[in-house]
């Protein structure tokens, strides 16, 4: 810790707190030294000598010399390599997220990053986009250890995964919290259709105990972090299946209240199998998915997030009742349409929430 000789005051502990709201109204007090105190005194240190005048007004006789320990100005990435790098923090790996704005520079961001944040050990960039069925993408070391595998914590949870191998995404952190927080107490019956390492499944089954999840995904790999990831947070009510939902879900006919659907762009083709999985007394689905936010009205193009929700209500509602064979059609109640998170200048991804009712299969 730095420390710096400060011109301060002293004054008697029961005047304390009143000195130094008064200090700092008039901009005179250091806020980055740490105030001392012993028995009876405080000492509060000061950006400067006090003028006579000063003195007299918040009624300080004189003024001392002391020691003070200074908190160390924390540099911003930018101070460092001039420029504002995207980049996300999964684990202990810090992803540059948009690789154009850093060409040329990227050692100089790797190192600034990891001399910053002291808990990165490794920087990687994006090479690829999110593709295949097992949806993951392409990475490449630019500093620090040579690996992909981290061990992220999220909302209270802990997940194993390798960047390479599986789908992950850290900016969901809040909108995982907002689905376990519907289920907190219950005791549901939860299908996670695309449940990658684990991400909603163990958050939904930590928060409600009594429930039990159904845990999917076709990626043999995000199977072996889930397996592990339900022993690392003693989510033993969550059970992991690996497999393709298309040729399993017929095991799991009328029996969840709640369903999560997490695969933008595709999710819609797997409504059938989602519908049939529901409890027929009604269930909730929470479905995800990409949508534009351009209309067109009287020849001219708009932007608006409205747009976007609007366009993902309609669009979930008819290929609901497509999917759902008329006779088997009962109900439908869209709960909550909001935006999860931005996916492109002119696209968010819409996180809908709707209560589905059909008569069984
Ligand atoms: C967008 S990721 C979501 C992962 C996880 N829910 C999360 O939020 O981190 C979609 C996942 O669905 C899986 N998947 C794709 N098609 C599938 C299918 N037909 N059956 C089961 N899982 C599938 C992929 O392997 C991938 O892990």
């Amino acid at each position: 810790m730095k420390t710096e000789n400060l011109p301060c005051v002293k004054v008697e502990k029961r005047r304390g707190e009143e000195l130094r709201r008064a200090l700092k109204e008039l901009e005179l007090l250091r806020t980055d030294a740490r105030i001392n105190s012993n028995a009876d005194f405080i000492y509060l240190p000061l950006i400067r000598a006090l003028k006579e005048a000063e003195k007299r007004e918040i009624g300080v006789a004189e003024l001392l010399t002391r020691e003070f320990a200074v908190l160390e100005q924390r540099r911003s990435i930018e101070d460092i390599v001039g420029l504002k790098p995207s980049y996300e923090i999964i684990g202990d790996i810090a992803v540059l997220t948009d690789v154009d704005s850093t060409v040329g520079n990227e050692q100089l961001v790797a190192h600034a990053l990891m001399s910053l944040h002291k808990n990165i050990k490794v920087v990687a960039k994006r090479v690829s986009p999110v593709e295949g069925v097992f949806r993951k993408r392409k990475m490449e070391i630019i500093a620090g250890e040579n690996r992909t595998e981290t061990m992220h914590k999220e909302n209270g949870c802990k997940y194993k995964l390798d960047l390479e191998k599986v789908y992950f995404n850290p900016r969901l952190a809040s909108e995982r919290n907002r689905v376990a927080a519907q289920v907190r107490g219950s005791k549901e019956e939860i299908i996670d259709m695309f449940a990658g390492v684990g991400s909603f499944s163990i958050q939904l089954a930590k928060r409600a105990p009594q429930s039990h999840v159904t845990a999917i995904d076709i990626n043999p790999d995000a199977i072996r972090y889930l397996r592990e990831n339900i022993k690392l947070n003693g989510a033993r009510n969550v059970e992991a299946i690996e497999g393709d939902i298309r040729e399993i879900y017929v095991k799991f006919r009328n029996k969840a209240d709640r369903i999560i659907m997490n695969l933008p762009k595709s999710a819609y083709s797997f409504l059938r199998e989602a519908l049939s999985m529901l409890n027929p007394q009604g269930g909730i689905i929470h479905f995800y998915d990409v949508i534009s936010s351009y209309s067109y009205a009287g020849g001219e193009k708009r932007k608006s997030l409205e747009t976007a929700i609007n366009k993902a209500k309609e669009k979930l509602t008819v290929k609901i009742e497509e999917a759902c064979e008329l006779e088997h059609f009962h109900s439908l109640e869209i709960l909550e349409a909001r935006k999860v998170k931005p996916y492109a200048p002119y696209a968010y991804i819409i996180g809908i929430d709707a209560m589905v009712k059909i008569r069984s299969h």
